[in-house]
This record gives structure tokens, C-alpha cells and sequence, in this order.
């Protein structure tokens, strides 16, 4: 049976982006102009997931709201002919079928995917971050998706980072997997380890496929890095389980673009980056950017 849930946890505080993020959550800031979260759902209707369960925490109503009807604009702008921006207002009601469940508190991404487990039953599911923004002319989740089909248990997608950077991310220790030098089998997750500790330069980014035997183990799994439940924790346990019990952790690595909307500086860009790629908004960005780019080297 083909995946056909994704789920979205967008419950996080996003401290690294506060005040903004006081009473909005990170997943509502615009990127140009569409909250992130809406290229998330858009992302997941794309690769056939058209049942879409968010996980919410506080001022969950804004998300609901945006993915929810708004009569009385539309009729304002149906009164005025202005079918373009109707049309604009309706793409995100018009994505599928979106669900909600609430994350009482925010006690880790486990836990936030934990919330899902009634709504999700006992098939594999597709889980994307609503801050992880992968731009849409790479692929990444359909690529996922066919490897879980393939080989069953879950898929995480994988990020080759500087060195450096290893320390911010979850981390994996791999070995290969067929031929496929961007396919790789996981035998052990980290989180955000010391740079000298790290297995490599490969970091977890924001899409997984589970299987949902995933459910089992989060509910065993102890607070860790931070005092939060670790969605790494749990993969950490499945790459040690029994295929046949749903075991067995795959990664897919991702060469393409994306951005982390939760942080200030790579938020910054994905602003630039998109704008600069609209064909309305474009040519005339990319004009002023390069004329405010000479003036910076003063
Ligand atoms: P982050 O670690 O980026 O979220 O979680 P955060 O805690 O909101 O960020 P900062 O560090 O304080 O700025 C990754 C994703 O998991 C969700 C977040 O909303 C984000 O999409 N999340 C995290 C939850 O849904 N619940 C949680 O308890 C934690």
C-alpha cells in the first residue's frame, strides 16, 4: 500500500527566533509571501501524501486558520474582480486534507511525532519538519519514499555538513547500501555530538519516512539531549531492531537546497533565494540586490 500520511510537527517555542515567535509560531513567518509551513504541505501533496496531520502547541490558531476558509475576504475580493489573489488566498485551503492534534507541551520531536500515533495507525508515514524548507526543484521525499517501499523499515534524509557545523545536528555513523553511492544503510544516530565525537559529516535534516513501529519505541524512550524525547534516540533503537520487527534505518543523502526557517541567518536567505527566483518579483529583486551588493564592498 502506498505512504499517504505526512505528518508535521510544528509545536516547537522557536527561541532562536523570538520575539517573532512570542505568539506566532516559526512555521507562520513568511517566506516572501507564504508561511513556511505552506510549502511544507505543499512539498508533501506533491509527493502523493494528501493526508496531512499537523502537530500543534501553542497558537495553534493561526495554522489552523491558514489552512482553513476565509469568507468574508474572498467575498471582498470576488466583489472586486481580483481573481488573482482569490485564487492565491484559496491555494492553501484547497491542499488537502489537513488534520490537527495538539502537543500539550513541547517535550521534544519524539514526542510531537509520538502525538501522531492514533491518527497514523500501523502504516509507514512520511514526517517533514515545518521549519525545514527543501527547495522544490530538488528532490528529495519521492526518492524516500521509493526507498522505503524497497527496503521497509524507516528512511532519513541526510545532509552532508562542514565539520565544523557537525555539533548542530543529529549525526549518523553509516556503511553503504547497493550501488547507490547516495544510499546508505544508518547503524548509529547521535544528537548534536561534539565535533571530536562525530561518526561523520552527515546530518539528519527535516524528512523522515517511519515505519510505525517507531510508535512502540518513543513511548520507551527516556528524556535525552536537553531534557527532550529524541526522535534520534528512537531511530538510534530501530537501527538495532529486527527487520522483522520494523527495524532497520536507511538514509537517503540530499545534495539539493534547503533551509532551516527556525534560524535567523539561513532564514535570511531563503528570502533572498526564493524572491530571486520568482518570475514576478525576480528581475527586479535580483536588480537591486546586485546594486546593494556593490555598495556593501565600501
Ligand atoms: P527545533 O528544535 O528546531 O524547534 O525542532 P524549536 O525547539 O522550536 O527551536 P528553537 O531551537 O527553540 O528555536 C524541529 C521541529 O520540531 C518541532 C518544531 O516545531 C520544529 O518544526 N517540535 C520540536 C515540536 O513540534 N515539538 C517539540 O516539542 C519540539
Amino acid at each position: 500500500m502506498a505512504i499517504h500520511k505526512a505528518v508535521i510537527p510544528a509545536a516547537g517555542l522557536g527561541t532562536r527566533f523570538l520575539p517573532a515567535t512570542k505568539s506566532t509560531p516559526k512555521e507562520m513567518l513568511p517566506v516572501v509571501d507564504k508561511p513556511a509551513i505552506q510549502y511544507v504541505v505543499e512539498e508533501a501533496v506533491r509527493a502523493g501524501l494528501d493526508d496531512v496531520l499537523l502537530i500543534t502547541g501553542r497558537s495553534k490558531r493561526t495554522l489552523a486558520d491558514h489552512f482553513d476558509a476565509v469568507p468574508e475576504l474572498e467575498a471582498a475580493l470576488e466583489a472586486k474582480g481580483d481573481t488573482e489573489r482569490l485564487a492565491r488566498v484559496r491555494e492553501s485551503t484547497e491542499l488537502g486534507h489537513v488534520h490537527f492534534v495538539r502537543q500539550g507541551q513541547p517535550r521534544g520531536l519524539g514526542h510531537a511525532v509520538l502525538q501522531a500515533r492514533h491518527h497514523v495507525g500501523d502504516e509507514p508515514f512520511a514526517v517533514l519538519l515545518g521549519d525545514d524548507l527543501i527547495d522544490e526543484r530538488d528532490e528529495l521525499l519521492s526518492t524516500m519514499l521509493e526507498l522505503q517501499s524497497r527496503v521497509g523499515g524507516s528512511v532519513i534524509a541526510l545532509l552532508e555538513v562542514p565539520h565544523e557545523q557537525i555539533s548542530l545536528y543529529g549525526c549518523v555513523e553509516v556503511e553503504p547500501l547497493g550501488d547507490e553511492p547516495d544510499q546508505v544503510q544508518v547503524t548509529g544516530l547521535v544528537e548534536k555530538p561534539p565535533v571530536d565525537e562525530a561518526p561523520s559529516d552527515l546530518a539528519i535534516i527535516g524528512r523522515y519516512v517511519l515505519h510505525p513501529a517507531v510508535f512502540e519505541v518513543l513511548e520507551r524512550t527516556e528524556p535525552g539531549r536537553g531534557g527532550e524525547i529524541q526522535l534520534t534516540d528512537a531511530l538510534q533503537t530501530l537501527a538495532g531492531m529486527d527487520p522483522q520487527d520494523g527495524g532497520g534505518v536507511y538514509g537517503v543523502v540530499f545534495r539539493g537546497r534547503r533551509y532551516d526557517t527556525g534560524d535567523r541567518l539561513d532564514y535570511l536567505k531563503a528570502v533572498v533565494r526564493v524572491a530571486s527566483d520568482r518570475p514576478d518579483l525576480g528581475p527586479d529583486f535580483r536588480a537591486w540586490v546586485r546594486e546593494f551588493a556593490a555598495g556593501l564592498d565600501d
